[in-house]
């Protein structure tokens, strides 16, 4: 297939939007190998079927014969790696998932891209790129007066998603430094959006206040991170890919920090314009303080004049149009998180694709 790119963890939250918005705005295929962990939803992708131009493989990136039969088959002129365990609460619970997908998987794609790289033409080889996305969170946290993550600040992870992926991120750049591979890494800052796994504070905030539950902020929800719409992510990652600088590390993030509790009041706002509750009263109501996250990381803020000054990025989105658009998104969709609580998008998996994807073997989605 020429000039398609390989998407992995393309069934994800970021990765399906991403392939959607991509596939909107190019000719160019995707083939997407996903191992539809139960982050991975291929109902996400629904809106693709019988497009020629997707290609869905059901895979891990770990699985080092799959990867290379894929490379050599379809020949893309790039990788864009999103495949990863992606949850802190998650990865407290259990690390080795993390070690395993994160690092060692993010190690044998390497392993694998690399080969393929070597037997490309030596123009094909200069185009060739392999984009890394990573996170925010490799930096730590910053202090209440500390200046914004920039791409010189060290790497201090402080839990095991954030140390798995700064050991990947590390991969990457010694591929790059010892091998010559053309490699690019973003790292950016919280996203939100549609599709959002409800796991993560915005969807689950959205989707337990419409079922009347409680909204759980951890300690004394004074945590601050640095929201950026998922739309404008996948924006700064082609350009990324389109422009960047072999070798770089890029942050994304939309100039947007905030504290954990005023996220989750202005969501409880918007919902009692767009959705009152029943009896009246308004959702803030169903907030509820729990006990914090072990280790949680206090604060996060990304510097992202690189990106803008050097490639000319900027997010479309302001957080207020952006979270407006992503309540809206949840209340025109709750079918959509029915699946995702039920597990019925599991056995959707096998209505719609049969038990080929299922087990495992590529065909079109
Ligand atoms: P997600 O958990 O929603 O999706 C991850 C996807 O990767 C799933 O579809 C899963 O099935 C797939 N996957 C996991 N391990 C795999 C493996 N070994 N082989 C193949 N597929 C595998 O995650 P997300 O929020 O979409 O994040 C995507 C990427 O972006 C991750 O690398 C994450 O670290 C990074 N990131 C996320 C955010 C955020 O706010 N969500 C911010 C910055 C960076
Ligand atoms: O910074 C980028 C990172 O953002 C990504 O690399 C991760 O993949 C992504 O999951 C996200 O990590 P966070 O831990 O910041 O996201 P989460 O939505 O889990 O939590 C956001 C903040 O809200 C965090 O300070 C913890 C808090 N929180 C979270 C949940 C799930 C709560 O107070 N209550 C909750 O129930």
């Amino acid at each position: 297939m020429k000039h398609c790119i390989l998407v992995t963890g393309g069934a994800g939250f970021i990765g399906s939007n991403f392939v959607l918005d991509w596939l909107a705005q190019s000719q160019q295929s995707v083939i997407n190998l996903d191992k539809l962990s139960y982050a991975g939803n291929l109902q996400n992708l629904a809106s693709l079927q019988g497009d020629a131009r997707h290609v869905f493989v059901h895979g891990d990136i770990g699985d080092s014969d799959l990867v290379a039969k894929l490379l050599s088959t379809h020949q893309p002129r790039a990788v864009v790696n999103f495949a990863a365990e992606s949850h802190v609460d998650r990865s407290i619970h259990g690390p080795e998932a993390f070690v395993q997908n994160n690092i060692v998987g993010t190690f044998r794609l390497l392993e694998a891209v690399r080969s393929y790289w070597q037997t490309m033409d030596v123009e094909g080889r200069a185009a060739f790129r392999f984009l890394h996305v990573s996170t925010d969170e490799v930096y730590g946290s910053l202090a209440p007066d500390e200046p914004a993550f920039t791409e010189q600040h060290p790497f201090e992870p402080n839990s095991p998603y954030s140390a798995s992926k700064a050991a990947s991120d590390h991969l990457v750049r010694a591929w790059h430094h010892t091998y010559g591979l053309p490699v690019l890494t973003t790292n950016c800052s919280n996203n939100y959006g549609p599709l959002h796994f409800p796991e993560k504070l915005i969807p689950l905030v959205i989707v337990n206040a419409l079922a009347l539950k409680p909204l759980p902020v951890y300690g004394d929800g004074q945590q601050i991170r640095d929201w950026l719409y998922v739309k404008d992510h996948c924006s700064a990652i082609r350009r990324v890919l389109q422009a960047g600088r072999v070798g770089e590390t890029y942050n994304i993030g939309g100039w947007n920090e905030q504290a954990n509790l005023s996220i989750v009041r202005t969501i409880c706002e918007l919902l009692d314009r767009m959705a009152p509750r029943a009896d009246g009263k308004p959702y803030q109501e169903q907030i509820t303080f729990v006990t914090d996250r072990p280790g949680h990381d206090r604060r996060y803020a990304i510097d992202a004049r690189k990106v803008e000054q050097e490639l000319g990025w900027k997010p479309q989105e302001t957080f207020e149009s952006g979270i407006a658009k992503t309540v809206q998104w949840y209340l025109d969709n709750q079918d959509w998180v029915a699946h995702v609580q039920s597990g019925a998008y599991r056995d959707w998996v096998h209505t719609q694709y049969g038990a080929a994807i299922a087990q495992g073997q590529a065909g079109a989605a």
